[in-house]
């Protein structure tokens, strides 16, 4: 790893094409400082979690997506909602990515969470579904700014591009906090690592 850049991956819950989620993802990413690299982790290819899958002929596209986790200093995540909570496809991905838990690619890990959903709450529930996971995974979630993205059909254009001024400034200030978050966090373990 390139010792002076902060990397972070960016995460859609949402397997959908046309998905908000990943509008919001793409647009928080165009958000990113120069002098971060920002790479998207797909989830799609991920099969269903299966603790006999998981040992030594553990599928491939398990191991690239830990890797390609581990990795990363810093996450973000879109986080739709579906029935009250996370969505299958996230879950599933976050408990592939907690094993082992003391190594896994979410353990001691900066991250920040968001969320569109086409329901009256812009996925509030599902974000604080996902706080509850963390505390057991271990992450260091960004507290606020709180994105929560109701009725997205008003604030992204046809061709998918964020237009609603209010939820970029938003978008913006989360990313911002991820980062120094980040930096803070990277910069004490670099700092404790040369002692
Ligand atoms: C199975 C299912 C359950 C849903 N449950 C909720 C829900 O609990 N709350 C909500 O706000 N929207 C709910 N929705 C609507 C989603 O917010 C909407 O489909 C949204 O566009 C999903 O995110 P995406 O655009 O990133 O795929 C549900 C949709 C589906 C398909």
């Amino acid at each position: 790893m390139d010792e002076g850049k902060i990397r972070i991956g960016g995460i859609c819950g949402s397997l959908r094409a046309g998905s908000y989620n990943l509008m919001l993802l793409r647009a928080a990413a165009g958000l990113m400082p120069e002098d971060i690299t920002y790479e998207e982790i797909p989830i799609s290819d991920l099969p269903l979690y299966n603790p006999d899958l998981d040992g030594p002929a553990t599928p491939e596209a398990v191991q690239v997506f830990r890797e390609r986790l581990k990795g990363m200093d810093g996450l973000l995540f879109a986080v739709p909602e579906y029935n009250y909570s996370l969505t299958g496809a996230l879950k599933n991905a976050l408990d592939w990515a907690s094993r082992p838990v003391s190594d896994s690619g979410l353990h001691d890990k900066p991250v920040a969470i968001m969320g569109a959903s086409q329901g009256t709450f812009g996925t509030v529930r599902a974000q604080l579904h996902f706080r509850h996971v963390a505390v057991f995974t271990n992450m260091h979630l960004v507290n606020k700014p709180e994105v929560l993205v109701r009725d997205p059909q008003a604030k992204f254009s046809t061709d998918g591009r964020l237009t609603d001024e209010d939820t970029r400034q938003v978008v913006g200030q989360l990313v911002t906090e991820l980062v120094r978050w980040t930096r803070i966090l990277h910069g004490g373990r670099k700092a404790l690592s040369a002692r």
